[in-house]
C-alpha cells in the first residue's frame, strides 16, 4: 500500500493503521453479519466475549506471554497505574528509576503509598541527555519491585539495559514503546501501557501481571477496581470495560500479526528512526538533544538552529500534510512520533520537507 499525506506525528493519541481504520469502518454498523455495531454489544454477550478472547490470544502470541501471567484490559490510562501499582505491589519499599518526566510522575504518585527509593538516572554526556549506566545505580538489597520507563515519550530517551539482579522484579511503563520489539516478559513482575500510542485508541490500558502478585494481601482501602486480583478474576469485566476501544485494540493486534509481529515492528522502527536521525545529524539546521546510545526509536525531538522559525516550520509542515509536529512545551522545538502505524513514506515525506525548509531559510 502506498501511503499519502496527511501523516500524523502526534505523540498520543496517535495514528492507527490504515487497514485497521478501513476494517472498523466496514464493520461499523454490522459486525460479522449480526446487523449490530460492536458498540451495541453487551460486554458479557458471546459476540463481545469472542472479540475479547481473540484480542488476548493475539496479544499473548505477539509478546509470547507465558501462561502464569494475566493480561488485563482496564481503564484510567498509565497515570492510573502510577497509583494502582504501589497499592498492589508496595509492601516494604520500591525502587523507581527516574529518567524523565513520566518516571518523575510515577515516583511522585508511588510516594503516597509507601517508601520509595528513587534513583536519579538522568545524565548529560557531551551536552546530550543520557541515562546513567545501571552498574552505577545504588540499589538497596531488599525491595518489592524496580519501576522503570523504557521510553520517555517527552524527551525521546529510550533504553533497555537493566541490572541482572532486578530480573523478575521489574515493573515497566511501556506506554510508548510496547509492541515495538520483542521483550522478555519473565524479567518483569508487571508491564503496563496506556493504549493510545502503539495499541489502539485512548480509553483502554493494558496490564500484564505475574499471577503470584495477585495473591498479595492489600490494604483494606484499595478500591475493587484497583485490585488486580478482582480484575483478573472477572476477566477484566468487573465493571463495563471500554468495549469499542478494546475491539479496536484487538484489530491492531490482528494487524500486527499479519505484518509479521513484533520482530517486524522492531525492524520498521529501526528503519524509520535511523532515517530521521541520520538526516538530522547531517544537517546543522536541526539538532537532536539526546545521546545516540539513548535515542528513542518512537519519539524524536528536534530543535531548529534558529528557533524563531518554529511557527513557520509548523505552519509549512501542516500545509505539506505533516501534522502534530510541535514538541512538548517542556522541551520546545519539534517532536516526530514514529509509532508502529507510521508508514515509512511518512518519514520520507518529513525529511524531504525538512530538507526543503532548511534550504529556504538557511
Ligand atoms: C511513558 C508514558 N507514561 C505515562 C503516560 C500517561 O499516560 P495516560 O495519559 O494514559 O495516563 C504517557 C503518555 O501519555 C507516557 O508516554
Amino acid at each position: 500500500m502506498q501511503h499519502q499525506p496527511p501523516f500524523n506525528f502526534s505523540a498520543g493519541p496517535a495514528l492507527l493503521p490504515k487497514e485497521v481504520m478501513d476494517q472498523a469502518q466496514a464493520e461499523f454498523q454490522d459486525w460479522q453479519g449480526t446487523g449490530l455495531s460492536v458498540m451495541d454489544f453487551s460486554h458479557r454477550g458471546k459476540d463481545f466475549v469472542s472479540i475479547a478472547e481473540k484480542s488476548e490470544a493475539d496479544l499473548r502470541q505477539l509478546l509470547e506471554i507465558p501462561e502464569h501471567y494475566k493480561v488485563l484490559f482496564t481503564t484510567g490510562g498509565a497515570t492510573f497505574q502510577f497509583a494502582t501499582i504501589p497499592m498492589n505491589l508496595l509492601q516494604s519499599q520500591a525502587v523507581y528509576v527516574n529518567t524523565g518526566i513520566w518516571s518523575s510522575k510515577s515516583v511522585k504518585e508511588a510516594r503516597k503509598y509507601g517508601t520509595v527509593h528513587e534513583i536519579n538516572a538522568l545524565d548529560k554526556q557531551d551536552e546530550l541527555t543520557a541515562v546513567v549506566p545501571h552498574a552505577q545505580w545504588e540499589i538497596p538489597d531488599s525491595y518489592d519491585y524496580l519501576h522503570y520507563t523504557p521510553n520517555e515519550t517527552i524527551s525521546g530517551v529510550e533504553y533497555d539495559e537493566l541490572p541482572e539482579s532486578a530480573k523478575g522484579k521489574l515493573v515497566a511503563d511501556m506506554s510508548s514503546n510496547i509492541l515495538s520489539r520483542p521483550i522478555n516478559i519473565e524479567d518483569h513482575a508487571l508491564i503496563y501501557a496506556g493504549a493510545q500510542k502503539n495499541i489502539g485508541p485512548a480509553g483502554i490500558t493494558l496490564v500484564i501481571v505475574r499471577e503470584d502478585i495477585l495473591q498479595r494481601e492489600l490494604a483494606s482501602y484499595v478500591p475493587s477496581m484497583m485490585q488486580y486480583k478482582v480484575l483478573a478474576d472477572n476477566q477484566s469485566m468487573y465493571n463495563t470495560p471500554p468495549t469499542y476501544a478494546w475491539y479496536l485494540s484487538g484489530l491492531v493486534f490482528d494487524w500486527l500479526l499479519k505484518q509479521g509481529g513484533v520482530a517486524e515492528m522492531e525492524r520498521r522502527a529501526h528503519q524509520r528512526s535511523e532515517h530521521l536521525y541520520q538526516f538530522i545529524d547531517q544537517h546543522a539546521f536541526y539538532h537532536n538533544p539526546v545521546h545516540p546510545s539513548f535515542r528513542s526509536r518512537m519519539n524524536i525531538p528536534f530543535i531548529l538552529a534558529n528557533e524563531s522559525l518554529n511557527d513557520t516550520f509548523l505552519k509549512e509542515a501542516e500545509q505539506a500534510g505533516l501534522v502534530y509536529l510541535k514538541g512538548h512545551r517542556s522541551v520546545g522545538g519539534m517532536r516526530a512520533s514514529l509509532y508502529n502505524a507510521m508508514p515509512i513514506e511518512g518519514v520520507y515525506a518529513l525529511t524531504s520537507f525538512m530538507e526543503r525548509f532548511a534550504k529556504d531559510y538557511a
